[in-house]
């Protein structure tokens, strides 16, 4: 087992450390580097069927969920395709509405979740087109749904999924991309900025993780705190969910992420002295609102972790410090958020002498109900 571990403590240390590679192989051949456009031959639809579809939802569980937030975001930008994400238990027994214009994706890294599977069969029934995203050639879902975008991350052992999420992420981006172009609702300019942008991220990942004595400093220092607090506003939103469930998965510390303008309505009544809040604030268009947040959570007490794009000179000033983003595209950034919340999640986890791979009442593959 050692062996497989590749020389590093345990899978999930290993994993993380494979996304910089992971993302390289989701993006492989899909993206055309001479024209800077996105191809996903794989894709058995026509063009023109695919530009027919006006309604997505993105049907998945736990982090494969939260890879299907960022989806949700990203989609509704570049292709203005209303999209609703829903917790796959819950799917399975709605009502869902569909038209022959809906498209549904599911989202499952081992391909066997007994919810995600379920709800696909449902959605097949009603003769609506599936597409799955899933890391596992062969599993369950690929071989059942109509349209399989594989993410290429590489087996995934721990419990605790980190590069089939940044690999899921980048195959939605590479979807959205493509219903872009088919749909002519991005110009071909706009698409190359973003693919090559995505082209830097392996390398930006890269520098986060070879960077993390910050995080790590900030981790151990929560050995003996009880709750902690993730705030942020759209994509830095659906980013602290993931970076909140993966704390719980396996540094049993409870938390919550919440969106930064919601915090008023509630959580704020749990922030007092000394409380762990990490803020991400890494989407200029909505800036200064969480900034205002972030100063409400300080003025009770809390010890403030924020996350800002590098050049930002101006979050050092509300928090308590500050872990610098390499500078992306706005919509490309929770692939890079994500990296210090994992690894935030593993040193706490260590820090506990928790096994890290595999927490307590959790399994890799949920494949009952
Ligand atoms: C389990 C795992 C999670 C995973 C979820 C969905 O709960 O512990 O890490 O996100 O199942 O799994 P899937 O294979 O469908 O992505």
């Amino acid at each position: 087992v050692q062996a497989e571990k590749g020389g590093y403590d345990s899978f999930m240390l290993k994993e993380m450390h494979e996304q910089p590679q992971a993302v390289r192989d989701t993006m492989g051949a899909r993206i055309d580097e001479e024209n800077k456009r996105v191809i996903l031959p794989e894709l058995k639809m026509s063009d023109a069927e695919l530009a027919t579809y006006d309604r997505i939802y993105i049907v998945a569980c736990g982090t494969s969920m939260h890879a299907g937030l960022v989806g949700k975001d990203v989609i509704e930008k570049w292709t203005r395709v209303p999209v609703e994400v829903a917790v796959a238990s819950e799917f399975r027994y709605r009502d869902p509405i569909y038209t022959d214009k809906t498209l549904m994706i599911v989202i499952s890294q081992s391909g066997e979740t007994a919810d995600t599977l379920a709800a696909l069969r449902e959605a097949k029934k009603s003769n609506v087109k599936v597409l799955a995203i899933t890391n596992v050639v062969g599993s369950s879902v690929a071989r059942e749904a109509d349209e399989v975008i594989f993410t290429w991350a590489g087996p995934e052992v721990a419990v605790a999924s980190t590069k089939a999420y940044t690999s899921q992420v980048v195959a939605l981006y590479l979807f959205s991309l493509y219903l872009a172009q088919v749909k002519g609702t991005m110009a071909a300019a706009e698409v190359a900025e973003v693919v090559e942008h995505l082209s830097e991220i392996p390398g930006k990942i890269a520098s986060m993780l070879n960077n993390d004595d910050q995080i790590r400093r900030f981790a151990e220092g929560t050995k003996e705190v009880s709750s902690l607090f993730f705030i942020g506003r759209s994509l830095d939103y659906a980013v602290s969910l993931e970076g909140s469930l993966k704390l719980k998965e396996i540094s049993y510390i409870h938390s919550e992420a919440y969106p930064a303008g919601e915090l008023k309505h509630g959580t704020l009544a749990l922030i007092e002295d000394n409380v762990p809040v990490v803020a991400l604030a890494t989407q200029p268009d909505i800036y200064e609102k969480t900034v205002s947040n972030i100063v409400e959570v300080k003025a009770r007490g809390a010890h403030v972790l924020g996350f800002a794009t590098e050049g930002n000179h101006d979050l050092a000033k509300s928090v308590d410090e500050v872990i610098y983003m390499p500078a992306t595209l706005p919509m490309l950034t929770p692939i890079l958020t994500v990296i210090p919340l994992q690894l935030l999640a593993y040193y706490a986890s260590v820090a506990r002498g928790l096994d890290v791979d595999k927490p307590r009442n959790l399994a890799k593959s949920v494949t009952v109900e």
